[in-house]
């Protein structure tokens, strides 16, 4: 079943945050997703052992010398597969790339942020090389202001097209993904009464689980599209 990599050779720009967004999206429309976590600090393996959440939400380690074994093993059992990975050009960005069916770049909205994606995107332009194979690929806006001026973000948009990156959507600054990690549970599962931004959050996060299956589904190709 489909291999989703959420990757960047930048830490911190919201790669585990996607990948809880999208289980817990998957999750709630009704299907199994296995999170393989190749980061050597462990954050998805332990965020699966603890607080309440879906029963359709596994999750095992990785590292470069297991992450095969571990993907193919997932794809028999799970219909839904995601990668994360460490913030740092290491092996296992690379081969979570390859064993993907497609790929998240997130990105922070500012200049160097959307230096560091377009590196990122280029190893991953580098592979589908290297597998002599269409490994389609996305930036994800992360952490998004809410206050953000449109001339700025345009200015990003202008950046990223250039480069002719498609992008797959966005997910705001927000409390409630925050609050993913500290309450150890998906969006559908946080106490509303004390996490603003629930409903919207969800919302993001059904669209962005909708525009990544439409990435898998016609590539590269019209996934900005997908995503407006
Ligand atoms: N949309 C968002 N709104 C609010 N906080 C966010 C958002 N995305 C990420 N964060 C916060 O930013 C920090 C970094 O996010 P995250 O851990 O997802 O990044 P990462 O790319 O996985 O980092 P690393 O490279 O260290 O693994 C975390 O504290 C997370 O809670
Ligand atoms: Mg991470």
């Amino acid at each position: 079943m489909p291999v989703i990599a959420l990757a960047s050779c930048k830490g911190g720009c919201g790669k585990s945050t996607a990948a809880l967004v999208l289980a817990g999206a998957y999750a709630a429309d009704g299907y199994t997703v296995h999170i393989i976590d190749a980061d050597r600090s462990a954050r998805l393996f332990n965020w699966a052992g603890f607080g309440a959440k879906p029963a359709a939400i596994t999750a095992t380690c990785a590292d470069e010398k297991t992450l095969r074994q571990e993907v193919e093993s997932a794809r028999q059992t799970s219909d839904v597969v995601l990668i994360d990975v460490e913030g740092s050009a290491n092996a296992s960005v690379a081969f979570a790339i390859g064993y993907a069916d497609a790929v998240i770049v997130p990105a922070n909205p500012s200049a160097p942020d959307v230096e560091d994606a377009i590196s990122t995107v280029k190893l991953v332009r580098d592979m589908a090389g290297v597998a002599r194979r269409a490994i389609p690929h996305a930036l994800l806006w992360s952490r998004v202001p809410s206050a953000i001026r449109s001339r700025e973000m345009d200015a990003l948009e202008i950046q990223v097209g250039e480069g002719g990156i498609p992008v797959v959507g966005r997910l705001h600054e927000r409390t409630a993904y925050k609050s993913l990690f500290s309450y150890a549970t998906t969006l559908d599962h946080l106490p509303q009464a004390d996490v603003p931004g629930v409903e919207k959050a969800k919302l993001e996060a059904a669209r962005l689980a909708a525009a990544v299956g439409e990435l898998l589904r016609v590539g590269g190709a019209s996934a900005g599209e997908a995503a407006a």
